[in-house]
Parts: structure tokens; sequence; C-alpha cells
């Protein structure tokens, strides 16, 4: 029977990458049937459910409007590679945990797995397109184990990486500054290439449709990263220096970023950047600096990673010191516990590592999020010490001798900050480490408030 769809496209990992832009390709193209597959049986089950495994601004209604019509999710992995005519890889690569290159290596064990299957199953060619951050020069190991038998079958491997941020994914899939496609610059590499174009040129204009050779695309993805990651570890470095001289990070980076050569964006000084791939993907820039001989380049960008870890502690300094030195018994509460705004996703969090430090410190902790408690509970889990976690904010802080902001949610803003500050104990402190809330306002109010690379507010 001829298929109503002229194009079977794959997705193998179903996560936060697949989920959402395997949901925009099915929304912006029509024509073609999107499958995404997983190991996780759970997983799947919740992509079909009306409670998707993750939270991201825009994905349910997008992920309901094409779900059943040209959208769809499986277990069936075999099946699906059997019928694809591209297949995208978009399994988690993290950091490698056992040992060469532990604690800064990616860990390559799913990819190569989906490699091995891939080549197991396919009876017809196929386009496979890393779609996985992955270390410059996967490529090549891909080609070998994809072409080790002589099937007869061919494939052409792309690199495709993607820039989405979690909390705007959908807005960045829609209007992405760019899609970098990388291939071999080979007759059939350059055909597989325009091939993956046609897809994206569904939606976004052809000029923002980057095409290089497969390395610079593999190594462009982890230095966007690393580039961002560094703007943030500079001025978080800058924010010290701030606190020390009362300047005022706000102002030096509008002053900073006005110059049209630096921009404005990503200068948000803060209590330490998180999520799952700042810090994968830096340490697998320094992996391989390293591999090549160039021990200095590596120093270079460990240090991103350096002032990200010192950016943390001093964080729980800032709030010991503020409290007297001793934080034992104190009733702490947190306002967020996800890495970012507008997402549930808590992996390698800020929070996570300063909420074991205050239990170290044998503070009682109480966390609040509006999205990511289930997450927050996971992290926690085994940790010796006494932890709530409270949806409802005001609940949260009553009675806490301290409010420490770890998520820039919006509702954070917007609290009754009068009625928090008459219902905890006295003196009530803030440490505001995404400065978010009117310090000024706070202060006046009664609070003693701690912004990051400001001066102190004290009413002591
Ligand atoms: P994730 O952990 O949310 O999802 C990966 C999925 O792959 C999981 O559901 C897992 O079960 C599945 N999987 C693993 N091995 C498999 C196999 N052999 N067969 C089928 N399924 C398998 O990870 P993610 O956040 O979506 O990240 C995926 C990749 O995309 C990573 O390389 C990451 O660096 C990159 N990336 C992530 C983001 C982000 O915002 N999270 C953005 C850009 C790039
Ligand atoms: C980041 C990149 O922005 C994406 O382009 C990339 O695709 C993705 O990593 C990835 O490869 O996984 P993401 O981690 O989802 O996206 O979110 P970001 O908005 O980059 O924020 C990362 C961390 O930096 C968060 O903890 C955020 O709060 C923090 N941050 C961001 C700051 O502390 N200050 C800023 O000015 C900006």
């Amino acid at each position: 029977m001829k298929s109503l769809f002229n194009q079977n496209i794959l997705c193998i990992g179903a996560g936060y990458v697949g989920g959402p832009t395997m949901a925009m390709i099915a929304h912006k193209c029509p024509q073609y049937r999107v499958t995404i597959v997983d190991i996780n049986p759970e997983r799947i089950a919740q992509w079909k459910s009306d409670r998707l495994p993750i939270f991201e601004p825009g994905l349910d209604e997008i992920v309901r409007a094409v779900h059943g019509r040209n959208l769809f999710f499986s277990t069936d992995i075999e099946k699906g590679i059997r019928e694809a005519d591209i297949i995208f890889v978009s399994v988690n690569t993290p950091t490698k945990t056992f040992g060469v290159g532990a604690g800064m290596a990616a860990d390559l064990q799913y990819w190569e797995k989906t490699a091995r299957q891939i080549l197991e199953s396919a009876t017809t060619d196929k386009i496979v397109v890393e779609k996985s951050t992955l270390p410059v020069r996967t490529a090549q190991a891909m080609e070998r184990i994809l072409f080790s038998t002589h099937s007869g079958v061919r494939f052409e491997v792309l690199s495709n990486p993607e820039f989405l941020a979690e909390g705007t994914a959908i807005q960045d899939l829609e209007n992405p500054d760019r899609v970098l496609i990388g291939s071999r610059q080979t007759e059939s590499g350059l055909k597989a290439g325009s091939a993956l174009a046609e897809i994206y040129a569904n939606w976004v204009p052809r000029d923002r449709i980057l095409t290089t050779d497969i390395w610079s695309s593999e190594l462009s993805k982890l230095v966007a990263n690393a580039f961002l990651a560094q703007r943030i570890s500079s001025i978080n470095a800058i924010s010290v220096l701030c606190e020390k001289t009362e300047a005022d990070v706000t102002q030096v980076a509008r002053a900073v970023g006005m110059d049209n050569r630096i921009g404005p964006k990503f200068l948000n000084a803060s209590v330490g950047f998180g999520g799952s791939c700042f810090k994968k993907d830096i340490l697998n820039l320094v992996y391989i600096c390293q591999y090549y001989g160039l021990n200095d380049v590596a120093k270079y960008w460990n240090s991103v990673i350096k002032i990200n870890e010192y950016q943390k502690a001093h964080f729980v300094e800032t709030m010991l010191n503020a409290m007297f030195n001793t934080l034992s018994g104190k009733r702490i509460c947190l306002f967020g516990f996800a890495f970012k705004a507008d997402t549930g996703d808590t992996r390698d969090s800020p929070a996570i590592q300063i909420a074991k430090r205050l239990i170290e410190e044998r503070a009682e902790l109480v966390i609040t999020d509006p999205q990511a408690l289930a997450n927050a509970r996971t992290d926690l889990k085994g940790v010796d010490g006494n932890v709530q976690f409270i949806e409802d904010p005001y609940e949260a802080a009553a009675g806490s001798h301290a409010i420490a902001i770890m998520t820039e949610w919006r509702q954070f803003r917007e609290l009754d900050y009068e009625r928090i500050y008459r219902s905890m104990t006295q003196p009530a402190f803030i440490f505001d480490g995404r400065n978010v809330v009117d310090h000024r306002k706070l202060h006046q109010m009664g609070f003693n408030v701690y912004p990051i690379g400001k001066p102190a507010l004290t009413n002591l």
C-alpha cells in the first residue's frame, strides 16, 4: 500500500531534545511521518498520555495537535529503523563516570548501542543524523560501525546539533538563530545534507540553514555552549569583585553589554549555571584538548567550570557569614529548584549542590518550586537531613530564618513579600541568587537582603 506520507522520519531518544524537536518537525511538515522511539517504555507511555514527561511552555499544544496525525511514539525500535528514511539519534551523552576519561569524556555507550542497532535492523539506505551533542570526530566512529558489514545498505552520517534551550524550546525551534548541518564533502554527503536542509526549509528561512563540513559542525556545538557558559562565568567572577568594591554587577553588565561587540545577552550574574549540558560539554571540550596535548587550552576552558563551582560555594559562604556563622537548626527556604525558570528539569541545578551544603551545615530545608518538586525529591533522596517539599511558597517560607532564591521563576517576583516577611523568624534574611526581587523594597520591609554582585542591604 502506498504511504500517505512522502518521507519517514525516525528519532531514537524521546527526551528533552527528541520530543520537542520531532514535535516541531511533525507540526511544520504534515507531509512527513515522524516516529519517536525510546528504550524506556515509561517515557513513551508518558508521551502518549495527557501528562507529558517534560514541562516545556507550548509543547503540550503542539504534541496534542500532531500526535496520531503524523507524530507517533513507540518502543519498537527495530520496526522504526526498518521503515525510516532519515534517522535522528538523540540519545543522552552524559559525562563518563568510569574508566579512562572518567569525570570528563562523553559516555558514548548509548550512542554506540544505537549505531549497532541501526546496522542490525536496516534493510534499506538511511541518512543517520547526529542530533545528540558529541565529541568532534564522532561521525567517523559512527561510520566505522555502520560500514562494518557488507549488507549492501548504504548510510550517510550527518551532524545536526541542537541549539534549543529548555524553557524556550518551542520558540527556539520555531524561530532558530540557525540550523547547522555538517556533512562529508562528497557527492553523497552533500546530497544527504541537502535532503536534511529540505526538511527545515519547510519553516526556517534558507539563509539561516548553515551547511559546513562535518567536523566543524560537531565542534561548533561544543564551542557554542562553552562560549555561553564562559559569559556567565565571566560576569559571575566580576560579581564577586563587585561585592568587594560596592559596584553593582547589573550596572556593570549593562554598561559592558551596550557595546555592540559584546552584546547584552547572557550577562545575568547568578548563583551559577546549571543544566544537563554546559558542564558536561565543557568537560568534554577540555578532555578533547588534553587528548590532543593542548594543555593550556584545556586549562583555559576548565576555568569556566572552576568559577562556576566557586560561585556556588561562595553563595553558601555568604549565607553563613550573614547568619552569624551558624545555620545549624535554622529553617531555610529554597525558592526554586529547577536549573532555570520555565522547566521542571533539575539536572545539575545549582540548587542541588547548595541544598546539600546547607544540609551539611545542619540547616532544615524547605523547598518550593512550581514544576520541579518531583525531580527535587529524587535528587535529594537518601540525603541525610531534614528536608520538606512544599508547593505553596507562602507556606514554605513561613517560620523560615532565610529565603534563598535559586531559580528565576516569574512567580517569585510577584509574591506578597510583606506577608512573607511577617510569617518568618526574625531577623529575616533573603539571599537572591538570581537578582530577581526588588531589593530596596524588601530592605524597607525589614528584610536583610543579599543580592549577587551588589552591596548587601541590612537592617541589623
Ligand atoms: P534525555 O536524557 O532527556 O533523553 C535521551 C533519551 O534517549 C532517554 O529517554 C533515553 O531513554 C533514550 N535512550 C538512550 N539510549 C537509547 C537507545 N539505545 N535506544 C533508544 N533510546 C535510548 O537527554 P536530552 O536532554 O534529550 O539530550 C539528548 C542529547 O541532546 C544530549 O547529547 C544533549 O547533550 C543534547 N542536547 C540537549 C539539550 C537540552 O536542552 N536538554 C539541548 C541541546 C542538545
Ligand atoms: C543551553 C544553551 O543555551 C542551548 O543553546 C543549548 O542547546 C543547550 O544548553 C544544550 O546544549 O543543552 P539550557 O541549558 O537549556 O540551554 O539553558 P540556558 O538558558 O542556556 O541556561 C543554562 C544555565 O545558565 C541556567 O542555569 C541559567 O539560569 C544560567 N544562566 C543563563 C545564568 O546564570 N545567567 C545568564 O545570563 C544566562
